[in-house]
């Protein structure tokens, strides 16, 4: 299998430091409340490095949460498991992930968050991919903050990975030969 260059890194620097002022922005309407970020692992490890410190902020919190619905494969199995989720108890929440697909997995951690007492919870992915989402309790997720809008292929790097390959490309690929159902 072979990666080929989607969006370069280069993009993908210019549009993190645009979100970055964003969020900054977004932030702004709720003074003297410290947003807590939630970042998404494994996936959206380089994108969050690069994003918290592209948010020119005085002050926010950083937790790391897992959440999986792929397997090792290419297919979302459909159920989600979140581990780690941090108490974010009247908290500003961004809950932030590599990709959204069919916005299983962040439906399930903004669901979870909400439950847990988080005062108001957004979510910012790099990548869109809209031709894949399904509903979820009747409602077809939206993320708040988007990176990119991609078609509807297989994607690695920067952060997403095949089986735990490439992940350290720097940037975001289509894998040619994997194909997703
Ligand atoms: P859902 O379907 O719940 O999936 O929105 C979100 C999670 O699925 C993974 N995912 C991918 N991982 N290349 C990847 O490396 C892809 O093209 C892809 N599509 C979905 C990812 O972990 C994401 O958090």
């Amino acid at each position: 299998m072979n990666p080929v260059p989607l969006i370069r890194a280069a993009r993908i620097r210019g549009r993190v430091r645009q979100l970055g002022r964003e969020l900054a922005g977004a932030f702004a309407g709720n003074p003297g409340r410290v947003p807590a970020i939630v970042a998404l692992l494994d996936g959206s490890f380089c994108f969050v490095a690069d994003l918290v410190r592209a948010i020119p902020v005085p002050d926010l919190r950083l937790h790391f949460a897992r959440a999986a619905s792929y397997h090792g494969g290419t297919v979302s199995s459909g159920s989600v498991t979140i581990d780690a989720l941090p108490s974010c108890v009247g908290a500003d929440v961004l809950v932030v992930d590599d990709i959204l697909d069919t916005g299983r997995t962040l439906a399930a951690v903004v669901a979870a968050l909400h439950a847990g007492g988080a005062a108001r919870v957004r979510t910012c992915v790099l990548l869109d991919k809209p031709a894949r989402r399904v509903p979820v309790d009747g409602v077809r997720l939206r993320a708040d903050f988007v990176g990119f809008t991609i078609p509807d292929r297989f994607v690695v790097g920067y952060g997403l990975d095949h089986d735990g390959r490439y992940r350290h490309l720097p940037d975001v690929c289509v894998l040619d030969g994997v194909a997703i159902a």
